[in-house]
């Protein structure tokens, strides 16, 4: 294999508002791959993936440009790192295409997402959305992408990634892409619902209350966090005093991951408290880390040129990297250039 230069990519699906579960889950550890500076960082809002599924125009182009807003405010800096749109790198979509042609009919069907978000019937659903991991994997390459920070739902789809890489690499006998490793956030970054606490935290939960919104005010913040789910007992000295407890357990890895600690580092300070008082605790930090967000990120949305020229600039910078890899693909699988 040859040597790849260390590159993080990952993306995530203008689909909706942007929640708690994306801050802590997937933005701030892209942040922290930042900071690191051992690799190049890529981070990509994937609207040719948003289709896949009915969008609304108007309102994906709002989702689209609130997610950068997002990233900017959390810290992502469009100069350390390259932020793009992915429909404004045509060479994901271009590599898409070929990977089409490697990728086979049979793997598509075995993914599990394909699987839940087909459903019943499968007929009705888009091409596009059963190609989906295809062009995830194109994403990846396009870069020759090292390493893919994503929650535990999307290894499979890293694995394919893999699978295609190794398929195109045999195939046209050439060491061309590398094998791109995954990077699996623990289950201890998962936010579940704040009403209950054994559900994921969703931006597509029709009850309000039951997440926080990165677009929320400090009061909602505060409200939302002391209306949260839990039961009468008192805070137990160790994680393992909350294995039965989904609600309470929950509200202590968000207090841990808001205060960059860790739960039984919460728990040993918490000791016997009781979760009234331990949700105003847990208000007042939310709301010191998470209001300059919603801040900054009212600021950026109401400066959508201002957005829009940090996407187009990091396309350009981008497409110094897609440009050369998609010509090399082409002229490996015998396009006459
Ligand atoms: N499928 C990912 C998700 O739903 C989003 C995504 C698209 C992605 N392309 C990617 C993540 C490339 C990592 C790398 O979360």
């Amino acid at each position: 294999m040859p040597d790849f230069t260390p590159r993080v990519f990952s993306g995530i699906q203008p689909s909706g508002g942007l929640t708690l579960g994306n801050y802590l889950g997937a933005i701030t550890k892209f942040v922290d791959w930042q900071a690191k500076g051992t690799h190049e960082t890529i981070f990509c809002m994937v609207d040719l993936h948003a289709i896949t599924v009915p969008q609304e125009p108007a309102t994906l182009r709002r989702n689209t440009r609130e997610l950068c807003a997002g990233f900017l405010a959390a810290g992502i800096d469009p100069e350390r790192s390259i932020l793009i749109a992915q429909s404004q790198v045509p060479e994901h979509a271009q590599l898409a295409w070929i990977f089409n042609c490697v990728a086979r009919m049979g793997w598509m069907g075995r993914m599990t997402q394909w699987k839940d978000k087909s459903g019943k019937n499968a007929e009705a659903a888009s091409l596009g959305l059963f190609a989906y991991p295809a062009l995830m994997a194109a994403d990846i390459l396009v870069y020759h992408a090292t390493h893919v920070p994503v929650g535990e739902d999307q290894k499979q789809h890293i694995e394919l990634t893999r699978d295609i890489a190794a398929k195109f690499n045999h195939d046209y006998g050439v060491d061309f892409f590398p094998m791109t490793e995954p990077v699996i956030e623990g289950a201890a970054t998962r936010v579940m619902s704040l009403r209950d606490g054994t559900k994921k935290m969703s931006k597509s939960d029709p009850v309000d209350a039951s997440r926080i919104n990165l677009t929320d005010d400090a009061d909602t913040i505060a409200r939302k966090l002391r209306k949260a789910k839990t039961d009468p007992d008192p805070l137990p000295g160790d994680p393992t005093g909350l294995s039965e407890r989904p609600d309470a357990r929950n509200l202590v890895n968000i207090y841990a991951a808001l205060s960059d600690s860790d739960p039984a580092t919460v728990l040993a300070e918490h000791e016997g408290r009781m979760f009234g008082h331990f949700k105003q605790d847990l208000a007042d930090l939310a709301v010191a880390r998470l209001a300059p967000i919603s801040t900054e990120m009212a600021r950026l949305m109401d400066e959508p040129a201002e957005i829009d020229r940090i996407l187009a600039r990091g396309a350009e910078r981008a497409r110094e990297i897609t440009v050369p890899i998609l010509e090399r693909t082409y002229e490996i699988v015998g396009m006459v250039r």
